[in-house]
């Protein structure tokens, strides 16, 4: 029987970071490294399957766009169309995985694996994170029953739904707050502590294809995350609403409280159209619904979620 290929996408990161001396983990510059000099330098990578490797882009994630994100899903979705392709890994920058990774689940919804991985470390580092995070990966990605887009990270697993970077230095950087990890990855054996992310099938074709039909280069619909703190005021609000803003997600105090003057822009916004979302900043927990509310609330996303589900829902409604 033929072996069933693992498809290895690029997109850049810490992971294929180098700086200039191997005891330095900040001063390096990141996506420097081509994915397939990346794989290469893995010599136990080649026991965990047959390879491809494709780069889709080479960037810092903090530099990550909304035309990235398309040629990733549609390189994603061509991979995983065929027979002989088990999954898809992705290797990404700390940074904003968490974005990329809940974007892939809600317009691919894969029926098998589409595995994210990362380094809190250059490739060029003493201790690198990246290649033991690389092999956890494609453990995951080759795990029978195995689907949906997760992230894998210092020997966890989490769900795209739930992960959340949630420190900046350490090699375990990532949580999935009160869901917890899916899985854990031991001596390149999976520990499964709960579901894989849902597959949705045709619905998720039809989100790819309203995705594709979104021309690269168009804008995509212009939503935007306002914060609530002490001495909040209307003025981002304002602004935004001036400047054409179509949706925003406010982060909002505790269970997604609002000061009161950021409270009121947004309630105005929200008179002339703008579609206004409470997540919390809270790094735990989600903003509980009570009947009275006058502003939806997120459903357990966070800010930086909820904000690419309001454009997702800004997008179908425009094509509707
Ligand atoms: C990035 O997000 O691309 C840089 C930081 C990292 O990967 O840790």
């Amino acid at each position: 029987m033929q072996s069933k290929k693992i498809v290895i996408l690029g997109t850049g990161g810490t992971i294929a970071g180098r700086a200039d001396s191997a005891s330095d983990n900040l001063g390096y510059s990141a996506a420097q490294i081509g994915i397939d000099q990346l794989v290469q330098a893995i010599p136990a990578l080649a026991a965990a399957g047959d390879l491809l490797v494709e780069q889709v882009c080479q960037l810092d994630s903090k530099d990550m766009d909304f035309d990235v994100w398309l040629r990733l899903a549609e390189r994603t979705a061509h991979w995983l169309a065929q027979d002989q392709v088990q999954a898809v890994v992705v290797t990404h920058g700390t940074d904003t995985l968490e974005e990329t990774a809940y974007f892939l689940q809600s317009v691919l919804s894969p029926s098998k694996p589409v595995v994210l991985t990362c380094a809190m470390r250059p490739a060029s580092s003493l201790l690198t994170d990246g290649p033991q995070n690389l092999l956890d990966a494609l453990a995951v990605a080759g795990h029978p029953g195995a689907q949906g887009v997760v992230a894998v990270c210092a020997g966890v697993v989490h769900s795209a739904l739930d992960v959340q970077k949630v420190h900046s230095y350490r090699l375990d950087a990532f949580d999935s707050g009160d869901a917890g990890p899916l899985a854990y990855v031991e001596e390149g054996q999976l520990r499964l502590v709960r579901n894989w992310p849902e597959t949705q099938g045709g619905r998720a074709q039809a989100a790819m294809n309203n995705i594709a039909s979104w021309a690269v280069g168009k804008a995509w619909p212009s939503v935007e995350i306002v914060m609530s703190h002490a001495g909040a005021s209307a003025a981002p609000v304002e602004a935004l609403v001036s400047a054409g803003v179509q949706g925003l997600v406010a982060a909002g105090t505790g269970n997604g409280t609002l000061h009161h003057r950021l409270e009121a822009a947004l309630l105005q916004a929200q008179a002339t159209g703008v579609r206004v979302l409470r997540a919390s900043r809270c790094a735990n927990g989600r903003v509980l619904p009570k009947a009275t509310d006058v502003i939806a609330d997120s459903e357990g996303l966070s800010p930086v979620k909820a904000r690419i589900a309001l454009m997702l829902a800004l997008m179908a409604s425009s094509k509707a």
